[in-house]
This record gives C-alpha cells, structure tokens and sequence, in this order.
C-alpha cells in the first residue's frame, strides 16, 4: 500500500512511521510541517516526507489523498495549553482542516484513520450503572468503553473543552458518512502514550508541552515539578511502541475487522495520579540518573488558571476499556508502567543532547494563523520522492 501519514512528523507520526518501515511492505509518505523527529529514518527507500501546511496546501493534498491506498491523519494541536491559549485556532486545524481531509476521502473513495482522543470522554461526573453510582474509587467509576460510555464535558465558559468537541464532532462526521455507506473509516482514541520524542522541552521551544516534559526539564535543571490543582487527578500511560503495535493491526486491517469501528488505545492497568508520576519520576532520576549533588526538584502545587490561563479544566480519571482492541485485533499492551515510565526517561537521560530530534525546533509549533495565509511554497523532499 502506499501510506500517507499526514503529521507523520510528529510524536506519534514518528514512531508509525519507523513501526511501519520495520514491520511492512507500505511506502510512506509522511507529510508534516516539520522533519526533525523523523531524522533516523530519513532516507530510507520507501519513504518520503512531504514539508507542507495543511491549512494552504489543498490542491496537493487532494493529489495525494487521491493517490493513496490510506490516509491517517494525525494532525492536530495536542497540547492542552493550547486549547486554553488559542481555542479558535484548535477548532479550524483540529476540526475545520481535518474535515477537508475528511471530503477528500469520501470524494476519492479511500480508507481513513483517524486520531481523535480520549479527551472526547470528557470527566467521570455521572457514569451511572444501574440505579446507583460506583464508588469513584472503583476503576468502574472511570471505565471508558467505545461504543456506550456518554461524553461528558465541562461548560463552554472553560474552552479547554474545544479540543474534545472538535474532536467528537468529527468523530459524528465519520459515522453519520459510515452510515450513508460512502466512507471506510477507523477511529483511534489514544490514552496518554508517552515515550522518545513526545514533546521538546519547555527550555528547547516556547510555550507549555505536556507533563512529561514539565517534569524531564525539572530533573534536568531542578526547577520545581508543577503540580495542576495538586496533582490529584489521574491517567493511564502508554508506551508508545504498545500504542504502535496495535495502531499497525489497524492499518493492516486484517478481514476488515476496522471498518467502521473506534478503538480505545491505552493501557488500563497503568493508572497513577499525576502527584505519584511526579514521585516516581524523582525516585527514578534519583536512582539511575543523579549524580549526587545537583538539586532535586520540589514538587510545587499551582492552580490550573494560573499555570494555563482562564478557561482551564480538568479530566479527574480516564481507564480505557481495551476490550474491543483484544478481541477484534488480538492486540494487548505489554509495559507496566514502571516500565513505561522508565523507557521515556531513558531517552532523555541516557541520550545526546545533540541528537537532532533533541535539538529545539521552530517549525514543530506551528503559529496561529487564522486567516491562512499562504505560506511559502510548500517542498517535496526531493532525496525519496517520487511525487
Ligand atoms: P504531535 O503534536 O507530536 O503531532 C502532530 C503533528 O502535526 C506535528 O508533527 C505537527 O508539526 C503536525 N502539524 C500541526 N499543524 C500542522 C499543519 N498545519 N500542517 C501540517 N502538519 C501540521 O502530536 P501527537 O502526540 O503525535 O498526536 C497525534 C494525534 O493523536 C493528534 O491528532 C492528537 O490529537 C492525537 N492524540 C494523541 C495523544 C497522545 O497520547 N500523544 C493522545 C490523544 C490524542
Ligand atoms: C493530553 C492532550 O489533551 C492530548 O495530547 C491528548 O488528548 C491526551 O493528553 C492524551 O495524551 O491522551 P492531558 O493528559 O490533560 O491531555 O495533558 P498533559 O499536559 O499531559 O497533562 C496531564 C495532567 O497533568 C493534567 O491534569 C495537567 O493539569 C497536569 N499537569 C500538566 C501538571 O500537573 N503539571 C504540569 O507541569 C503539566
């Protein structure tokens, strides 16, 4: 097949695209606004990176769709701060350019993944079973399955929740078109993968990644690791090479068991609290990595408004039903989260400065443009193309 992973520059992108240069036949076309985590497997025969901005580049992108025996569309902004910082603009890319995508595939008749999130779940006011609710200490109480959990979002006054909307909206797009029969669709809801490369720094590029790199830059330079409205709420990570694992199953789609189907990807057994993953993490370092005298960090509580800004809120739990992904995919996630957690520090503390995917970069933060202009004339990389 010829695969095009659109952001397949990026965290997630990245690591699809080296699972599926290892594991398969496919040529990629991974089209991304920027190349840096793609590094170690630039120049590889059958792959090929297209440098282009989704919001001003339609007429190759329909080109491409059109081409394609796949589309996985990765594309979005994925970093909370954002959804409180730059709401509109979290609508027109996640939703809005995400749709034309969408069209193209209907339009060219082609198979789509794509990547929504957990986040469409919302928070776990009200998951009633039977006539009484659980105890909210019981994983049932936060127990997501596909296709009978309700979603559950917070007020419009906190536009956090434009980023689980969008998404949800998008998602209800591709049903409604699985229901006219006129798309092959497959739906990814990831739960919190973590691992190598998933966010720069907050010292390597502007702006507020995700709480992994919060609190890798607080081991690195004994910066305090802060703690949103205490840290008591909790996730379920993911090792990111389980997440490709089963996202591989989905592109190959063995008996069309993916047709029309969402698929929670997480890792239900490896829930923590955001407090015990900033201990972890410090006990760790302190373990394998310190060398004995540079300050540890402190962990230090913050609300949410003053870390993000008004309009920040919350999901208190989130444990993926991975029942569906078992059955139809034979597919079950292997780290512990030890483990997982342990791999992700790796990268960071056994691993070169220097490296390039470690290197600050410019073009992985795309800035708001909410006109869309044009921008300047998006390249083919002409080392592996073939376009
Ligand atoms: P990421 O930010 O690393 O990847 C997104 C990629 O899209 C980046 O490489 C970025 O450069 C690219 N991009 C952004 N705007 C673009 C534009 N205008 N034109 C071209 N490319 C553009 O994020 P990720 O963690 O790899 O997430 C990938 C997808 O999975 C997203 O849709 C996200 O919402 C979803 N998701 C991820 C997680 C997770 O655990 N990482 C969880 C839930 C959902
Ligand atoms: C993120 C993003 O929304 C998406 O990438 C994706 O949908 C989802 O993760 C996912 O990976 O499944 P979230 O888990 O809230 O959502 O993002 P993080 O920035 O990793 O924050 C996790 C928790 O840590 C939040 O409660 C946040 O308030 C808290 N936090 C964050 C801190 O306590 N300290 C920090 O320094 C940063």
């Amino acid at each position: 097949m010829q695969v095009l992973l659109l952001g397949g520059g990026g965290f997630i992108g990245s690591h699809m695209v080296s699972r599926l240069l290892q594991d398969t036949h496919h040529d990629i076309l991974a089209y991304d606004l920027c190349a840096d985590k793609l590094d170690d497997v630039m120049g590889q025969a059958r792959l090929t990176y297209i440098h282009g901005d989704i919001r001003s580049d339609q007429e190759r992108l329909e080109a491409l769709v059109k081409d394609a025996d796949l589309v996985v569309d990765l594309i979005a902004y994925a970093n909370p701060s954002v959804y409180v910082s730059m709401p509109l603009e979290v609508y027109r890319l996640n939703f809005t350019e995400n749709l034309r995508i969408v069209e193209y595939c209907v339009k060219h008749q082609k198979r789509l993944v794509q990547f929504s999130t957990c986040e469409v779940y919302g928070k776990t006011v009200v998951p009633l079973v039977g006539d009484k609710l659980p105890d909210p200490e019981a994983p049932e109480y936060a127990v997501f399955q596909e296709d009978t959990t309700a979603m559950i979002l917070g007020p419009v006054s906190k536009h956090r929740w434009i980023y689980s909307c969008a998404k949800q909206l998008l998602e209800r797009i591709l049903h409604a078109y699985g229901l006219e029969d006129r798309l092959n669709y497959t739906i990814i809801r990831p739960f919190n993968f973590i691992g190598p490369r998933i966010d720069y720094l907050p010292s390597e590029q502007d702006g507020n990644p995700r709480v992994f790199s919060h609190f890798v830059q607080a081991l690195k330079d004994g910066s305090s690791m802060p703690l949103v409205n205490g840290g008591h709420q909790k996730r379920t990570y993911t090792h990111i090479d389980d997440a490709t694992e089963c996202i591989t199953r989905i592109v190959e789609n063995r008996d069309e068991v993916c047709n029309q189907q969402i698929f929670n990807i997480g890792s239900p057994h490896n829930e923590v609290s955001i407090r015990e993953l900033a201990l972890k993490m410090r006990a760790l370092y302190q373990e394998k990595w310190w060398d004995g005298v540079s300050p540890l960090p402190e962990l230090v509580n913050i609300s949410g408004d003053e870390f993000y800004g008004e309009g920040y809120d919350d999901s208190d739990r989130r444990i993926p039903d991975i029942g569906k992904a078992m059955l139809l995919l034979g597919w079950k996630p292997q780290y512990t989260l030890e483990e997982t957690i342990e791999r992700s520090m790796a990268y960071w503390f056994d691993h070169d400065d220097n490296h390039p995917t470690n290197r600050r970069s410019a073009c992985n933060a795309p800035e708001p443009n909410l006109d869309c202009p044009a921008i300047d004339a998006p390249e083919v990389d002409n080392r592996h193309a073939s376009l």
